[in-house]
């Protein structure tokens, strides 16, 4: 079967959902192919903290209520060293910016149904997808269904299917280059059924390796600790993730964690990832299919938005005036932000872990806590950690 659309976008997560939401209110058609259930798509656990202008997004068009009805705004974190915790004003810091916790598989459940009730289209449980055809006019997707193959024609085809999609191994390899950095420690994450021990989210850097306390409701907890890269969650029965955790995120003799059933648990990698150029001819990659960061700091949601914020500018003035500049500068536009939130992930991961002792050394020791008591202590400092955890502006 042959179908033709505008943009083809591979991948229904954030990146490329907001994508197909901000062209059809742009009055650009598009067709997102996704290989996993619907179910499963909605029901993925991730990060959840969403960036001031990721929420103006959401609201401003259309997809923000349930967000501003379940999503918990926060106008500060917490950052725990030797025994004490010390507030970031994030809020003060920046002229009143704030973050808000909202699960990433909300905002997904909030883009699908958008996108549905405006008649778009989603291929769910696409099968073998492949594209074609990228370094001219006409690309093309290929996909199974139902035991047929079908042929999507299309003017551009969106890369938005993470990183571990298809779209950037198609890429002949000379045509990239790849920067990529692996860290020697990943996080084993929660999700529990326990009320929140604090207000706002905690970073604990302790001699064990760091800890974080966030959030998904006022009655669900998510922690994560710092463990080994190969780590088996197996390992880990819940008695011993509570007591590490209280262990580590710690601050004064009287604070208690809180503690509860444990829904899920599970291992995130750590990594930085960019790949340069964001496009090669009619294909153009947004979010983790071009760049992934480690989650301190939790941007690689609000990376994948920024993204497709560009992307759909780039393509609606390709529409509406015929005008191909912003397509040619997608690259170079996205990876100006890219860049400083790689620089910032890696800057709050290098500050609150543990490095392990081939990699570090007393020295390290000594100046992640001068780091810390610094960020801590200097308005400057502590407003450059701000201003990126809100979210830099986009250009
Ligand atoms: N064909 C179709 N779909 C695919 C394929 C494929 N070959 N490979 C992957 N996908 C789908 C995945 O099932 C997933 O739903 O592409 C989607 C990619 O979504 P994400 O991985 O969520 O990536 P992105 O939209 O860029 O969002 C980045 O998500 O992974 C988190 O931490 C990350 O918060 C960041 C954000
Ligand atoms: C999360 O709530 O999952 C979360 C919050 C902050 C981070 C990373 C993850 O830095």
């Amino acid at each position: 079967m042959n179908r033709r659309t505008q943009v083809g976008i591979v991948g229904a997560g954030p990146a490329g959902l907001m994508l197909s939401h901000l062209l059809h209110l742009a009055g650009v058609e598009s067709v997102v192919l996704e290989a996993r259930s619907r179910k499963y798509v909605e029901e993925r656990v991730r990060a959840g903290l969403l960036e001031q202008g990721t929420v103006n997004l959401l609201n401003e068009t259309g997809v923000g209520e349930r967000m501003k009805r379940l999503g918990l705004v926060h106008h500060g974190i917490e950052l725990r060293f030797g025994g004490r915790g010390h507030r970031i004003d994030l809020s003060g810091l920046t002229g009143g910016s704030t973050v808000t916790i909202y699960a990433q598989h909300e905002v997904i459940k909030d883009l699908i149904a958008a996108r549905l009730a405006a008649g778009g289209e989603i291929v769910f449980e696409a099968g073998d997808v492949s594209i074609h055809d990228f370094d001219g006019p006409t690309p093309k997707i290929r996909y199974r269904m139902d035991r047929s193959v079908v042929e999507l024609s299309c003017d551009f085809i969106a890369g938005c299917d993470g990183f571990r999609g298809i779209c950037r191994p198609t890429i002949p390899a000379g045509a990239l280059t790849t920067y990529d950095r692996i860290y020697p420690f990943a996080w084993l994450g929660i999700l529990a059924e326990a009320r929140p021990s604090s207000d706002e989210l905690i970073y604990a850097y302790h001699e064990r390796g760091f800890a974080l306390h966030s959030m998904r409701s006022p009655e669900i907890t998510r922690l994560y600790l710092q463990c080994a890269p190969d780590e088996d969650p197996g390992k880990w029965p819940d008695e011993k993730i509570w007591d590490e955790l209280q262990l580590r995120l710690a601050a004064g003799a009287g604070w208690k964690l809180n503690r509860g059933v444990v829904l899920q648990k599970g291992i995130t990698e750590m990594r930085s990832f960019v790949v340069e150029p964001m496009q090669s001819g009619t294909l153009f990659l947004a979010g983790d299919a071009a760049h992934i960061v480690p989650p301190t700091g939790a941007k690689g949601l609000n990376l994948a938005v920024a993204d497709v914020r560009v992307l759909a500018r780039a393509l609606t003035d390709y529409y509406a005036n015929g005008n191909r500049e912003l397509l040619t500068k997608y690259s170079e536009i996205c990876l100006r932000r890219v860049w400083k939130v790689q620089r910032f992930s890696w800057w709050m991961t290098s500050m609150l872990h543990r490095f392990g002792n081939e990699n570090e050394n007393a020295f390290d020791q000594r100046r992640q806590l001068a780091e810390l008591d610094y960020v801590t202590s200097s308005r400057a400092a502590a407003q450059t950690l701000a201003e990126n955890y809100v979210g830099l502006p986009m250009e």
